[in-house]
């Protein structure tokens, strides 16, 4: 072919030119590229922490809406106090053996003022909650002094032991012949229309506690919990005593029907009670003696509680009629229920002897 060889030349020096170009320009572009890339690359990441932050936002925002449903749900009612923790099986405030007073001069106006916790005669701990609630039941008919030098006394010494309470005076009115037991199963039937109580302390009004070791709680067995009294030489006053202050749960005093009806005067209900325990198979049990010490204020055989002759008698007839006299038939009219600070006062007619 006769092509010029001039042209040729020009044309292949054309080439390297154009070979040169086009490589410079995909380096260019690749340069390029790799850049966005690298920026690209460098953008994800920036947003991926983002996101992670995000999601750390999101995850505090969660908890914090956790909470606070929780918390709307536990505490249902604004005003409701929030749950507490137990209180501990021995209560942080307890003294021990205590120096007891019985002032003349004292004042129900003082041991109101003494025990401002105290409402409608009930109070509950304010910081934990009570392991037992418990209702004490106080027979009573003309003993004003000794019902307040009780109250004086046994109100500071339930709070130590951290128990939620309530204090009854179940009062018997009118003038026939005393009934200590079945005042006391009226005491029972009354409190538990106020609450679901665990535990019912049947307590005499002239007997005073002296060691708040001595724990007005229940147990699995009925328990007795005056061994000992400075009448008596702080001696059991003789082998099965169950009198005085004693503590059966509400399953307990249920199961024996609670007390007799039928003991008018002083004596003998205190031992038909141990006998219907010891039916049920139950095991009476004491706290030490130098613990269930007691004193008790100093008074003359009231009129209108004379000793009861007939309580051999009934005694006997015990195991056949305790399922037919206790609880069960236990009728009489409640004449009134006062609230005033420091007890529940109870006045009820309960009839009189069948004879
Ligand atoms: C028991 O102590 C009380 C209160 O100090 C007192 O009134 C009573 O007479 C004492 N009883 C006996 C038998 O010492």
């Amino acid at each position: 072919m006769g092509v010029c060889p001039a042209v040729s030349r020009y044309f292949r020096r054309w080439k390297y030119m154009i070979l040169l170009l086009l490589s410079v320009s995909v380096l260019a572009w690749l340069a390029t590229f790799a850049g966005e890339t690298v920026k690209a690359i460098q953008d994800t990441h920036r947003s991926a922490q983002t996101l992670e932050d995000n999601a750390e936002v999101l995850r505090g925002g969660m908890q914090y809406s956790w909470k606070t449903v929780t918390q709307v749900f536990s505490n249902p009612l604004p005003d409701t106090p929030p749950p507490k923790e137990s209180c501990p099986e021995k209560s942080p405030l307890l003294h021990g053996a205590l120096k007891l007073t019985f002032e003349d001069s004292l004042t129900l106006k003082e041991v109101e003022s003494e025990n401002s916790g105290v409402a409608e005669g009930q109070y509950q701990p304010p910081d934990c909650l009570a392991q037992q609630s418990v209702a004490i039941l106080i027979p009573h008919r003309n003993r004003e002094k000794h019902l307040l030098y009780l109250l004086h006394h046994l109100h500071p010494f339930l709070q130590r032991q951290q128990l939620r309470y309530g204090i009854y005076v179940i009062h018997q009115a009118g003038e026939v012949t005393f009934n200590r037991a079945k005042l006391l199963n009226v005491g029972y039937l009354e409190a538990l229309k106020d609450y679901d109580w665990d535990c019912f302390v049947f307590h005499d009004v002239d007997l005073v506690p002296e060691n708040d070791y001595n724990l007005y709680k229940c147990d699995q067995q009925p328990k007795h919990l005056v061994v000992g009294r400075n009448a008596t030489g702080y001696k059991l006053r003789y082998k099965g005593y169950f009198g005085g202050v004693t503590a059966m749960t509400k399953d307990q005093f249920h199961k024996v029907n609670g007390f007799s009806n039928t003991y008018w005067g002083w004596g003998g209900e205190d031992d038909d009670l141990r006998i219907r325990v010891e039916l049920q198979k139950m095991k009476i049990i004491r706290p030490p003696p130098l613990i269930a010490r007691y004193t008790m204020v100093f008074h003359k055989r009231d009129s209108g509680n004379e000793i009861n002759k007939d309580r051999m008698l009934l005694l006997g007839r015990t195991p056949q009629v305790w399922r037919t006299d206790g609880l069960n038939t236990c009728s009489y009219s409640t004449l009134s229920v006062e609230r005033p600070p420091l007890y529940i006062n109870v006045t009820v007619d309960i009839g009189k002897p069948l004879h």
